[in-house]
C-alpha cells in the first residue's frame, strides 16, 4: 500500500478596486492535527492526516482531551505513527493497564483523524461490523463499523484483537494485505478499496501461560502485521519510574514521598501478576484513584482498601496477600494521614 498522494487546493482570491487587480495564489496542503503535539512528541514528520479531508459527520469522532503519555524514553508514540506512517497498520502488546488504549486515542487526536473503535472480546455481531439490510429491498442497506472506515478513513482500533472471531479476522485478511480491500458478500460482492487514509491499530495481552484468558493471535492476522510495539508498566519490580511518582503527584497533588511509595506497591503487584501470581496488575489510572482518596484525607491504607485491594480481587485471600503488600510499604497502621479533612463549619 502506498502513501496518499499528497493533495493541493489552490485558493486564488482576487481583490478588486483602486483599479489595480491582485491574484494571489496560495497553495496548500490541508493539514489535520495538532502542531503543538507533533512537536512535543517528535512527530511531525509521520503526518497521518496529510491531504485528508475529514467528511464532517466524522469529526467528532477525533478524540479530544487525551492527557499525556508519559514513558521512560521508549518513545511509544513515535513508534506507532511511524509504524503507521510507513505500513498503515501495526499491533500493541503488552500487559493490562499499560496505556495501550490511552495511547491510540492520543496518536488519533495528534493525527486529527476520525477513531473507530471496535473490542473483540465483546459479543460484536458480524452486522454490527460489516453492516445489514434494514427492512425489505435491496436499498436498505446499513454500512457496519468496519465498512464505514473502510470506505471513509480514520484509525480503526481492533481492541483484545486475539479474541476476535474466526468469521470476522477471515474477511479482514484481503483488507489487511497488498490486496487491500473489502468483500461484501451479503451486498452482490461489493468491493470496497480501503480508504488511503484508513489505518489499523491492534492491541492485545501477551499471549502466555501466565495470561489466563488469552490465546493466540490468528496466524494469517499476525503475518499481515508489519510493525510491532511492546509495552509494559512504567514501573515493575524494583524498577521505580520517577515519571510515573511525578504524573501521580502532580495529577493528584500529593506529596512525591507518598506518591512514590503508592508506585512501589504497584510495581510489586504488577511483578506479581506479570508472573501470574496476582489476577491483576494496577494501571497509572488507578493509581490515580487510590492517591485521590489520599489526597481527601484517607490514610493511605484505608484508601487502598477501597482501591486496589478490592480492585485487584473478590477472594479474600489474594486480598490479604495485596493488604500485606501495601502494609509492607506504607507501614503498619497505613501510614499518616496526608491531608487532614477540615471540618465543615
Ligand atoms: N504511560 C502512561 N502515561 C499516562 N497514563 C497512563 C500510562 N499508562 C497507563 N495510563 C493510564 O492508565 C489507565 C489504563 O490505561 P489503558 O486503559 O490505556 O490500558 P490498556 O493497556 O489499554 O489496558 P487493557 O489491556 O486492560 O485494555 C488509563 O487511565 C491511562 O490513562
Ligand atoms: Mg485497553
Amino acid at each position: 500500500m502506498e502513501r496518499p498522494e499528497e493533495r493541493r487546493t489552490v485558493v486564488t482570491s482576487k481583490a478588486e478596486g483602486g483599479g489595480a487587480r491582485l491574484t494571489v495564489k496560495l497553495s496548500m496542503t490541508p493539514r489535520a492535527g495538532e502542531q503543538s503535539l507533533k512537536d512535543k512528541y517528535g512527530v511531525s514528520k509521520y503526518d497521518l492526516g496529510l491531504g485528508y479531508d475529514v467528511p464532517e459527520a466524522l469529526r467528532s469522532m477525533i478524540p479530544r482531551n487525551v492527557p499525556d503519555y508519559v514513558d521512560e524514553g521508549e518513545n511509544y508514540v513515535e513508534r506507532i505513527m511511524r509504524a503507521l506512517y510507513y505500513f498503515k497498520q501495526c499491533a500493541l502488546i503488552g500487559p493490562s493497564g499499560t496505556g495501550k488504549t490511552h495511547i491510540v486515542y492520543l496518536v488519533a487526536k495528534i493525527a486529527g483523524i476520525p477513531l473507530w473503535e471496535i473490542n473483540c472480546g465483546l459479543q460484536t455481531s458480524v452486522y454490527d461490523m460489516f453492516g445489514r439490510f434494514v427492512g425489505l429491498g435491496k436499498d436498505n442497506w446499513i454500512d457496519g463499523l468496519i465498512v464505514s472506515w473502510c470506505r471513509q478513513g480514520g484509525i480503526l482500533y481492533l481492541d483484545e484483537a486475539n479474541m476476535m472471531k474466526q468469521d470476522v479476522a477471515t474477511r479482514l485478511n484481503p483488507i489487511l494485505d497488498t490486496r487491500g480491500h473489502l468483500v461484501l458478500n451479503e451486498k452482490d460482492n461489493e468491493m470496497i478499496p480501503r480508504n488511503p487514509f484508513g489505518y489499523v491499530i491492534i492491541s492485545m495481552n501477551p499471549y502466555s501461560s501466565e495470561f489466563a484468558g488469552t490465546k493466540p493471535l490468528n496466524a494469517a492476522f499476525r503475518r499481515r502485521m508489519s510493525g510491532w510495539v511492546d509495552f509494559d508498566y512504567l514501573s515493575v519490580g524494583s524498577k521505580i519510574s520517577q515519571r510515573e511518582v511525578s504524573l501521580l503527584s502532580e495529577r493528584v497533588k500529593i506529596p512525591k514521598d507518598v506518591a512514590e511509595k503508592i508506585v512501589r506497591v504497584a510495581a510489586e503487584i504488577r511483578k506479581r501478576y506479570k508472573s501470574g501470581d496476582l489476577p491483576y496488575g494496577p494501571s497509572v489510572g488507578d493509581l490515580v484513584n487510590w492517591a485521590t482518596l489520599v489526597a481527601d484525607g484517607l490514610t493511605p491504607m484505608a484508601a487502598a482498601e477501597e482501591t486496589i485491594i478490592s480492585l485487584t480481587s473478590d477472594d479474600s485471600e489474594i486480598q490479604r496477600t495485596v493488604r500485606r503488600i501495601v502494609d509492607m510499604v506504607v507501614g503498619s497502621g497505613g501510614g499518616a494521614k496526608v491531608v487532614e479533612k477540615t471540618e465543615a463549619p
